[in-house]
């Protein structure tokens, strides 16, 4: 393909370190959706219809979205997937029960800092299916709680360091739960690469946002582990989020997420990026 498709976001001015000043006019180029796959035998041609930015459901014509859902289900059904046989596992995503460079794929949609306790969230189903009989120890497995008693930290990245520093000047408590939460993301890169096929892929879904007014940007913190650990980036997608049944305000004071109509709220993960990240 010898052209992007893209929307002129504005104009701005790039330095360069020799002291030069650049015009620069940035173009938003995505996200892309493939919407339809044309095929020689039935259409005629080989070509690809692909949808550009985010679309409302209702703006989107009855056929359009037909051919959307038809594609991604005939897609499944013509490689024999919806019978694919799979296992699934409780387990800690920095000890996955699988052997060394054999998995090909990973998707996840990571835990986040300081907004659930996820423990809470999944005590039912804990006690139910007999995961824990102490809750207070189950809280301490997870990722991003504020019940981690984690000594070693290891960052991996300078802006994880630098998030870190500016949060410490506003409050030390949230420091050390990002910091515990960018080292053990780490950890979970660390697995991931331990896993993957050379040339296997990782798709990671995660939101930036902000603590105290500091930015936490998650994705670019995730992106310089993993090329630090051994990965390169294949593709970044950035998208508005559209359903509004997510926590979409944080209490400011308090970091946690909070009803609309609280006082101190602040906007949370207004957008989302996908990492896709490759093995090399
Ligand atoms: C952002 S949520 C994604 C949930 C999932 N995609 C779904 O739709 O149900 C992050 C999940 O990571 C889980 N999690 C937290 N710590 C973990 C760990 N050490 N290993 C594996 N999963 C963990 C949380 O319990 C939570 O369910």
């Amino acid at each position: 393909m010898k052209f992007i498709l893209g929307k002129k976001e504005n104009m701005t001015e790039y330095f360069s370190p020799e002291g030069q000043v650049f015009p620069v006019t940035v173009i938003l180029a995505g996200p892309i959706t493939v919407t339809k796959i044309f095929e020689k035998g039935k259409d005629g041609y080989d070509a690809v219809q692909v949808g550009f930015d985010v679309q409302k459901k209702e703006r989107i014509t009855k056929s359009s979205l037909g051919a959307m859902k038809g594609g991604f289900y005939k897609t499944l059904k013509e490689n024999n997937s919806l019978k694919t046989f799979c296992k699934t596992y409780c387990k800690d995503a920095r000890k996955i029960p699988t052997k060394n460079n054999t998995v090909s794929l990973i998707v996840t949609s990571p835990p986040y800092v300081t907004s659930y306790e996820y423990a809470d969230l999944h005590q039912l189903t804990a006690l139910w299916f007999e995961y824990t009989k102490n809750l207070s120890d189950f809280r301490k497995r997870f990722i991003g709680t504020s019940h981690n008693g984690v000594k070693k930290i290891v960052l991996n990245s300078q802006l994880a360091e630098k998030i870190k520093n500016y949060l410490e000047r506003k409050d030390k408590k949230f420091a050390k739960e990002v910091a515990i939460y960018f080292s053990e993301m780490n950890q979970c890169f660390k697995e991931m690469k331990r896993i993957l096929k050379k040339g296997g892929q990782a798709c990671i879904v995660i939101g930036n946002t902000s603590l105290k007014g500091v930015e936490i940007l998650n994705a670019e913190v995730f992106a310089e582990q993993m090329q630090n650990l051994g990965f390169k980036i294949d593709d970044i997608i950035k998208r508005e989020i559209p359903s509004k049944n997510l926590p979409s305000v944080r209490d400011e004071i308090t970091g946690r997420f909070a009803s609309s109509n609280s006082k101190n709220k602040i906007s949370v993960y207004p957008t989302e990026y996908i990492l896709i990240m490759k093995k090399i």
